[in-house]
């Protein structure tokens, strides 16, 4: 296996860190370090957590820290080889017909080819970050066909030949766990779980992503959704609730609302579940942010 130490002139997990924070993405030291060595190894990375923990952003951060352009396979039931290779453009190939009337006609050409982001990724693998987002979402079989494309990269086209990547592609896989992934896919993979932040890194997150929101702001905001999320709801806030939540009610009290209650009246961009709400209301009082300036 080859081992790249330095990726795209980053040297160590710690410059990894470092330039992510330019991309706007606050990666933690275990996160640095998982995706450093992914790099490294030229292995894929496996993102897994809660949702709305930064999978997705994760990625497209490092596809911006490395120059790459992020290709995303959007998971889904029933997601399929075909929806995720590429796809004939049949109407295309109709209309053709019609038009050439005797003329040689090469119904597979490109022209009528529909490339989706698997062959796209392995069409550009040195410049291309392919995003697999939210596996877990995709039944076994398409799982199945996944493990055997990671393993060598390779796409046959029966009308027109074998796709082949000069070098692997980049590629980060998120699954929000709603199920367990099969073992040789994470074999494969170098793993990481992402956690909710600690509270200093995510009052940090919503400085950075945030605008016009105080520092003091930010702290309160983190402390609640930290209560929130150890409430037993079935749509605990992530953190693009956290940062939504501080920003909505900084917004409110700008216009005059008082500081719990300004948090009260933006609830709808923390919580976003009709159960929760009925949970969490004669509860409210104890769990919102307390004084903000
Ligand atoms: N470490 C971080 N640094 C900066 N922003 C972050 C970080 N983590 C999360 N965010 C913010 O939270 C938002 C939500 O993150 P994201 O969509 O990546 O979550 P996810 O884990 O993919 O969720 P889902 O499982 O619902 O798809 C991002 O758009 C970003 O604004
Ligand atoms: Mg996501």
């Amino acid at each position: 296996m080859a081992v790249r130490a330095n990726i795209a002139g980053l040297s160590s997990p710690e410059a990894l860190q470092r330039a992510l924070v330019d991309a706007q993405y606050l990666a933690d030291d275990a996160l640095a370090t998982s995706s450093y060595l992914a790099l490294a190894l030229g292995k894929p990375m496996l993102l897994e957590g809660a949702p709305g923990v930064g999978k997705t952003e994760a990625a497209k951060a490092l596809g911006g820290v490395l120059g790459r352009q992020v290709i995303r396979l959007q998971c889904f039931e029933g997601i399929d080889a075909a929806a995720a290779l590429y796809e004939w453009n049949y109407p295309r190939q109709m209309l053709a017909i019609r038009q050439a009337g005797q003329d040689h006609l090469n119904l597979y050409g490109e022209e009528f080819l529909l490339e989706r982001p698997l062959l796209t990724a392995l069409r550009n693998p040195a410049t291309s970050l392919l995003l697999i987002d939210e596996i877990d979402r995709a039944d076994h079989e398409f799982e199945a066909f996944l493990l055997e494309f990671l393993s060598d990269f390779t796409i046959s086209i029966p009308e027109t030949g074998t796709v082949r990547a000069m070098q692997p592609p980049v590629v980060v896989l998120t699954s929000n766990r709603t199920r367990d992934l099969h073992e040789a896919l994470r074999r494969r993979c170098v793993y990481h779980w992402i956690d909710y932040p600690h509270p200093a890194l995510e009052a940090q997150i919503v400085m950075a992503r945030a605008s016009r929101v105080a520092q003091a702001t930010a702290d309160a905001v983190v402390a609640s959704v930290n209560a929130l999320r150890a409430e037993p709801l079935a749509k605990p806030p992530g953190v693009a609730e956290t940062i939504e939540w501080a920003e909505a009610a900084t917004l409110l009290n700008g216009q005059g609302a008082r500081w719990p209650d300004a948090f009260r009246r933006a609830i709808g961009v923390a919580v976003k579940d009709h159960d929760d709400m009925a949970y969490l209301a004669p509860r409210l009082d104890g769990l919102l942010p307390g004084e903000a300036a």
